[in-house]
């Protein structure tokens, strides 16, 4: 029977999933896709997510599992030595993901505008609109505090509600819509003359791009696009039933993140081709170029782009949801207080993070709007790959070996040894790597 607080299987592979799949699978994947060599960026993408990303979530997964416990905890039962020292570890891991959900909120709230100008007919028609219109609901404070506020709300009630009556039903829900959404959207642009250029400019092979700094950033964004290294699979899956396939799980989630990425681009970059759209970088590809794109088709842009921007709305809410949960669970655990009263406690300073982003934007704090950017670059560049090392250190060196052979072994079989060196040897030195290139010391 289940247990309460327990995820179903598929509750689980969902809510991981539904971390996952964001902002960075639709916004960022299919450009850098596109402009690093195409097909051959996506055999190493995929090489790296195979034996990196999904080596991590499997320590991830193994870790939660075994905890039963918030990240914080977890580490400080499990470790051989240190104890500590790896307790403190994890209170820092499990607070990085609240830090990006406190921007994240902000460019939800965006996004809430745009699906707002999509549905009144306020889509910009010229490219100079655009960057205006751009510029407007990024300065509108009121709009953003109103819309960012609810999303805020609404994603701490979920995480507080718990594990199965929150994050679970919201991820039931959001997940097959966003699903239904996307193959819709997919077979819409498969209609479009530019769907074959769209092919071309992802998939085209060009090993002559990929330089090491292309390898590297592969690598960075195979953690990323998987919400490694922050806290976030190790706290699920200490709600893991007892019974679970690791291996399938990790199956599931990786195919249903890059499916997902893959259609983003193919989608994004077929509408682009067919209405002479250019493919611009980060947030300027959806925002400015997809909308001026949906405004040249009338009413159907209309629906298109309240369709587009309403999946990734989804999308990032069940993203955000998930960066609530490490360190919510972890004041719940170690103060011993409900997780209503957690979810208040963490919310103040979440909030002020948040309302400093937005005073940012709106000419306060006088650093022309870049705290987002500031965050942004810190987080996924400094903190992630740090989190994700060291989260492969703890299973490689701090975890009694015996214990992750009773488990693991009999999943993984004859993998169970390449397994256990790439977490031992070979992520925490590919990610030593990373962190050196994204801190621009390579
Ligand atoms: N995986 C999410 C995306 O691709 C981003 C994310 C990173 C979410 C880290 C949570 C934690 O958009």
């Amino acid at each position: 029977m289940k247990q309460k607080n327990t995820f179903s299987k598929i509750g689980f592979i969902l809510a991981t999933a539904g971390s996952a799949v964001g902002l960075g699978n639709v916004i960022r994947f299919p450009f850098v896709m596109g402009e690093s060599g195409g097909g051959a960026f996506f055999l190493i993408y995929m090489i790296s997510i195979l034996f990196m990303g999904a080596s991590l979530m499997l320590t991830e997964m193994f870790l939660g599992h075994q905890g039963k416990a918030a990240p914080a905890s977890t580490f400080e039962k499990l470790a051989t030595h240190n104890n500590t020292l790896w307790k403190n570890i994890g209170w820092g891991i499990s607070s990085f993901s609240n830090i990006i959900f406190s921007y994240y909120v902000i460019l939800l709230a965006w996004i809430v505008a745009y699906i707002w100008l999509s549905a009144s007919g306020g889509l910009p028609h010229t490219a100079a609109d655009a960057d205006q219109i751009f510029t407007n609901v990024r300065g509108d404070m009121l709009a953003t505090f109103v819309s960012g506020g609810l999303i805020f709300a609404a994603s701490f009630y979920v995480v507080a509600k718990g594990v199965v009556n929150g994050i679970e039903k919201l991820n039931l829900i959001l997940m097959p819509v966003i699903l239904i959404i996307f193959t819709g959207m997919l077979l819409y642009s498969l209609t479009l003359d530019g769907f074959y250029e769209a092919v071309v400019f992802m998939f085209h092979i060009d090993f002559s791009k990929i330089t090491l700094h292309v390898l590297i950033s592969a690598i960075g964004m195979s953690f990323f696009t998987l919400s490694l290294g922050t806290g976030i699979v190790l706290a699920y899956s200490a709600s893991l039933p007892e019974d679970v396939n690791f291996v399938r799980s990790i199956v599931y989630i990786v195919l249903l993140d890059t499916s997902i990425a893959i259609v983003s681009g193919l989608m994004i970059f077929s509408f682009l081709f067919t209405y002479n759209g250019d493919p611009s970088a980060g947030f300027g590809l959806v925002f400015i170029t997809l909308s001026t794109v949906f405004s040249k088709l009338g009413v159907w842009g209309e629906i298109l782009g309240v369709a587009f921007f309403t999946s990734l709305l989804f999308a990032g809410i069940t993203s955000s949801v998930s960066m609530i949960e490490p360190m919510l669970k972890t004041i719940h655990i170690r103060f011993n207080v409900t997780r209503a009263k957690a979810a208040v406690i963490l919310s103040v300073p979440t909030a002020i993070l948040s309302i400093s982003v937005v005073l940012s934007f709106g000419g306060y704090l006088g650093d022309g709007g870049t705290l987002l950017d500031k965050l942004d670059y810190v987080l996924s560049n400094v903190l992630l790959p740090f989190g994700a090392l060291m989260t492969t250190v703890f299973l490689g060196w701090f975890v009694e070996k015996k214990r992750v052979v009773a488990v693991l072994q009999k999943q993984l079989g004859h993998f169970f040894s390449l397994w256990y060196s790439i977490v031992k040897y070979i992520a925490p030195i590919a990610l030593i790597l990373v962190l050196f290139s994204l801190i621009g010391l390579i």
